[in-house]
């Protein structure tokens, strides 16, 4: 069996070659806007001319642009005449929302020192429907806010300093960004009617399995992403909705999934619980056997064998676990033998593309029955 080992030794190499040159993971869709980034979180060498500011009294001046050619349009914020409908008051140091007008409906006040949110401004501003908040020192959102802005349809609050998830929010919303926030609690009934809302995100905040009850989602029956990334959850959260199609979950301590925590998720597609503390004794093996499933992460556990997956998974990340030995004939969605003529779903193999192995106690060669398995792999990093 010369030849045979020959040839298969070749392939592997071939593979491990195309592992080596493909081994950055494909880019996501960024979830987050870029260029909001103002207080870089590498500290930089303070510059003489410019001391960082010393609270609360040393903020910088508010920059107040030159009169507008719209009396409406306050001194702190820029209108344009291109875009009649938005206020511009980004980068500008305010500490006090100016009075907002009538006709706007676009808000950008990211990137300022405000630490407060009241209702005033808003009294008149009741066609806002989007409202850029993030980046500055919000501890207190007043409940009042949101009656006055009742087609509210994104609220960006990432980068703040809030607690809690602010009460009252309007049942209008689509996208409610709370990012990199202290939010340790999300009170009961923070999202009743919250129907619309396709995406959720609570990445970098302070939530515990106690923050949160099982009814929390129940109403975010259109809910489409989900981030609960860098949190201190040591459970998967309860009552997550079946329409998710995005579910990010690393960075926390979750130890294990219960076996039927996925059924009816029919259009769940992309799950990450990267760097978490689960083992094979939290894994229930068939757990991720899910048929919408596209890509699963796992990578910075501590799983000792790889868990079933579904035959249209494409990406697979396992790097970084225990894993000591991969059984291409056990894990492999369908049955090798299957007749290639059968015109079923199974007919053209398992779709997995992408496999991530490395930093496991797995030396190449990759096993011949992996390779006859998984015809589709075009990348495995070993
Ligand atoms: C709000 O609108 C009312 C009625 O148009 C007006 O009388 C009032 O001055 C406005 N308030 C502010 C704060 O702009
Ligand atoms: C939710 O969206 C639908 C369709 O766009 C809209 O008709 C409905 O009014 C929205 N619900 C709320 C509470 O805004
Ligand atoms: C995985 O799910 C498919 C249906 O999507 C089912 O046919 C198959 O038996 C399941 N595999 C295991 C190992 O449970
Ligand atoms: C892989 O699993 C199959 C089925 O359980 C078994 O027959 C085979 O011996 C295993 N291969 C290795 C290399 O352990």
């Amino acid at each position: 069996m010369k030849a045979g080992t020959g040839l298969f030794s070749a392939l592997a190499v071939f593979l491990l070659l195309g592992a080596v040159l493909t081994q950055t993971p494909r880019q996501k869709k960024p979830t987050r806007r870029p260029g909001l980034t103002r207080r870089p979180s590498v500290p930089k060498p303070a510059e003489p001319a410019l001391p960082e500011p010393q609270e609360p009294t040393d903020f910088p001046p508010v920059i107040l642009g030159p009169p507008s050619m719209y009396i409406y349009c306050p001194r702190e914020c820029s209108c344009s005449p291109s875009y009649p409908n938005a206020l511009n008051c980004e980068n500008r140091n305010i500490r006090n929302i100016p009075v907002i007008p009538p006709q706007t409906q676009y808000l950008y006040l990211q990137n300022n020192y405000i630490s407060e949110v009241t209702a005033e401004p808003f009294i008149n501003a009741t066609e806002i429907r989007w409202i850029n908040l993030a980046n500055n020192r919000i501890h207190r959102i007043d409940k009042n806010v949101f009656e006055k802005v009742p087609a509210l349809l994104y609220l960006y609050v990432q980068r703040n300093s809030l607690k809690e998830v602010p009460a009252g929010l309007p049942a209008s919303l689509e996208q409610l960004r709370l990012g990199r926030n202290r939010i340790s609690k999300i009170p009961a009934g923070s999202f009743r009617h919250m129907g619309n809302l396709t995406l959720l995100d609570l990445y970098h905040n302070q939530l515990s399995d106690s923050g949160m009850g099982k009814n929390t989602f129940k109403d975010l029956k259109g809910l489409v992403q989900l981030n609960l990334a860098h949190n201190i959850l040591k459970k998967m959260p309860a009552g997550v909705p079946s329409s998710l199609i995005q579910l990010f979950l690393d960075k926390n301590r979750i130890d294990d999934v219960p076996k039927d925590y996925f059924d009816g998720f029919t259009h769940l597609a992309f799950v990450r619980l990267n760097y978490n503390q689960l083992s094979d004794k939290g894994l229930p093996k068939t757990v991720f056997n899910i048929t919408s499933l596209l890509d699963l992460q796992l990578s910075h556990n501590q799983l000792a064998s790889v868990p079933l997956f579904n035959g249209h998974l494409e990406h697979l990340h396992l790097d970084h676990n225990s894993i000591e030995s991969i059984n291409g004939t056990q894990i492999c969605p369908y049955s090798l033998e299957a007749d290639p003529s059968d015109h079923s779903d199974h007919s053209m193999g398992p779709r997995l593309r992408y496999l991530r192995l490395d930093g496991n106690h797995l030396s190449p060669p990759i096993p011949l029955d992996v390779i006859m398995c998984f015809r589709h792999l075009h990348s495995i990093v070993i």
